[in-house]
């Protein structure tokens, strides 16, 4: 999605606001652009595709205290250097940086074109600079007057405004797209998330919805729409730079692969009761898990996958009915929500827009919302109220990776401490503990074989289309291992149930057709190698993910892979790794932009 950098202080120039939008990149782009509030007037450059070296975007002399910098990824008008940002008013002196959709903008640009404003772009955005040049020709106060345009607009937005009367200052809202603060010496910043602050500062404030600021070197104001005064505090950014750099892999990607044996830890630390045999969720209110009736779970994409996989958790450990929806379809499906409904919103960003709007669709119908999130202080764990950090470390990659692995843990901690509420036995919850223990160590196992899950992307790579399946906790997992190859490496992959191949996908497999089989479930072992069986004799090569130590099911696999022995239901945290690198490898050896795969943004927050 969008990313917006602003900064206000001595010395801003487009190489400072260049420097802060590179940290954003991530999120997924198709043009950039930055505006710099001079003594003279607004300094503008707008650029399509990815951004350049700094040299070809040094505005001449341009040294000055407000500038605002934007990287676009195209929703209304296509990716084009008139659709960029910033926007302008027809004075341009005002110039507007936006992440989110007016759902209003046509009809507010047909009144303003009525009174003359001429627009120069297709975007939305373009409403917004002339309908604060049109407030402030009856409203002297700047500030009142961008107060007046910004409570007219309807939709989701973040925005960062600057304008050439006042230039040192900037000027920011938030509805729906987030936004925070980032607080310097002798300068103030703002961005759509804190990495690009982290060079600067570690303090920051988070702006919630609903609310404006105003920037200058000296510090913030915050203000409600309503114009009411509000004061927030003030949070410390937890990680630093080089947590967001590389750290020496090719790709983010790898690099968060490769975290998840620390990653697994961090989404248990100091969450395992022992002597109880359960977890302790400090998150969530207790009263609220022990009298849920039903759960229902809601989600995006690899979040998705993950709650498919907590509905079993639940149901099994906690015998809690659960229900599953994709964000959006929740919104819109008018689903059976009652006060004793507990919604779990799982998102790695904390921002994707229809899971937000099932968590206020929910919480309307009188229903508790917990949410797993990634992202601390991120929209979707501040509107939940209440819910379980998974600690996974920036996620930068734009497949999710580590986050996912992590969400499964922290679920399974919930199953369990549901569980121990509700008849799971203390030797249960200990075996489990135990289990998730051990993760990280075995997760270490697997990645110090990556070089043959290397060798076995090349079979993927060559590939037209490929077929993943798993029964019971390895479908949610097949379908995860799907979705990483096509969103990487733009093969495409299909996740289905081992159960219903007979019922039709089998139809799909013919000679040299590869099929990644999930077999590592004792509970329904012979049933999936059976379905072995059926793909092999239609020549079909067979991937197997297995336990270690099944020599049968090894032998009937064309290749496989053998993940460490662990609780089935826990399978899925170890299976995913090698699903991950066989993905990462096949696209590497496709060439792919593995980081930044096309038509995709790291955290969608637009429906
Ligand atoms: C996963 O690899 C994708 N990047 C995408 O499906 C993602 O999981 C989905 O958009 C949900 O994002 P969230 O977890 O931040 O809500």
């Amino acid at each position: 999605m969008c990313g917006i950098f602003g900064y206000a202080g001595e010395g801003v120039t487009s190489a400072v606001l260049v420097e802060g939008i590179r940290r954003l990149e991530y999120r997924g782009y198709d043009s950039w652009g930055l505006a710099l509030a001079c003594d003279d007037g607004i300094a503008l450059l707008r650029r399509v595709g990815r951004i350049g070296s700094a040299e070809d975007t040094a505005l001449d002399g341009c040294s000055c205290r407000a500038g605002v910098a934007h990287t676009r990824w195209a929703t209304h008008g296509a990716p084009t250097e008139e659709n960029a940002h910033p926007h302008r008013d027809c004075t341009g002196r005002i110039a507007v940086v936006h992440n989110g959709i007016i759902e209003n903008h046509a009809a507010l640009r047909a009144r303003l074109q009525g009174l003359g404003h001429v627009f120069a772009s297709e975007t939305d955005t373009e409403v917004i600079p002339h309908l604060i040049e049109e407030m402030w020709k009856t409203e002297p106060d700047f500030g009142e007057a961008f107060l007046a345009a910004v409570r007219l607009l309807v939709g989701t937005f973040g925005i960062a405004v600057v304008q050439a009367d006042a230039p040192d200052r900037l000027w920011a809202a938030r509805l729906g797209s987030p936004m925070v603060l980032g607080l310097g010496k002798g300068r103030t910043l703002l961005a759509s998330d804190p990495a690009p602050l982290v060079a600067h500062t570690r303090e920051v404030i988070y702006l919630d919805d609903g609310e404006i600021a105003v920037l200058t070197s000296d510090g913030f104001e915050t203000r409600t729409l309503e114009g009411g005064t509000v004061t927030k505090p003030v949070q410390r950014i937890a990680f630093d730079l080089p947590a967001i750099e590389r750290g020496g892999f090719p790709h983010f990607m790898l690099k968060e692969i490769h975290e998840q044996p620390e990653s697994l830890r961090n989404a248990f630390r100091g969450r395992i009761v022992r002597a109880e045999g359960t977890a302790k969720l400090g998150g969530v209110e207790p009263h609220l898990l022990r009298s849920a009736k039903r759960c229902h779970i809601v989600s995006c994409g690899t979040s998705l996958n993950a709650g498919l996989i907590g509905k079993y958790l639940l149901e099994q450990l906690a015998r809690l009915p659960t229900q599953v929806s994709n964000g959006a379809e929740f919104r819109y499906a008018q689903p059976v929500v009652e006060p004793d409904t507990l919604v779990i919103a799982i998102s790695q960003s904390g921002e994707t827009a229809d899971t937000l709007g099932a968590v206020r669709e929910a919480k309307m119908q009188g229903a508790s919302a917990v949410g797993i999130c990634n992202v601390v202080g991120s929209t979707i764990a501040r509107e939940c109220g209440q819910g379980v950090y998974i600690h996974a470390g920036p996620e930068i990659g734009v497949a999710s990776t580590k986050a996912f692995t992590s969400q499964l843990v922290v679920l399974a901690l919930l199953a369990v401490h549901l569980g121990r509420m509700r008849g799971l036995s203390l030797r249960a919850g200990l075996q489990y503990l135990d289990a998730i223990e051990c993760l990280p160590a075995q997760a270490a196992r697997i990645l110090e074989r990556e070089s043959e899950l290397a060798e076995m992307a090349g079979l993927l790579a060559r590939a037209s289309h490929v077929l993943y399946c798993g029964r019971l906790y390895e479908w949610p997992a097949a379908l995860e291992g799907a979705l990483k190859l096509k969103e990487i490496s733009y093969i495409h992959a299909e996740g289905v149930q081992a159960a219903e191949l007979k019922h039709g996908p089998i139809a799909l497999v013919e000679p040299d057709v590869p099929v990644v089989v999930l077999a590592a479930q004792a509970a329904v072992r012979a049933k999936t190698l059976g379905n072995i069986h059926e793909i092999r004799a239609r020549g079909g090569r067979v991937i197997a993910l297995i336990r270690e130590g099944d020599g049968e099911a090894a032998a009937l696999a064309e290749r496989s892979f053998a993940v460490p022995s662990t609780l089935d239901p826990l399978l899925p945290v170890l299976e995913a790794i090698p699903l991950q690198l066989l993905a990462y490898h096949a696209a590497v050896a496709l060439g792919r932009d593995v980081d930044h795969p096309r038509n995709l943004a790291k955290s969608v927050t637009v429906e």
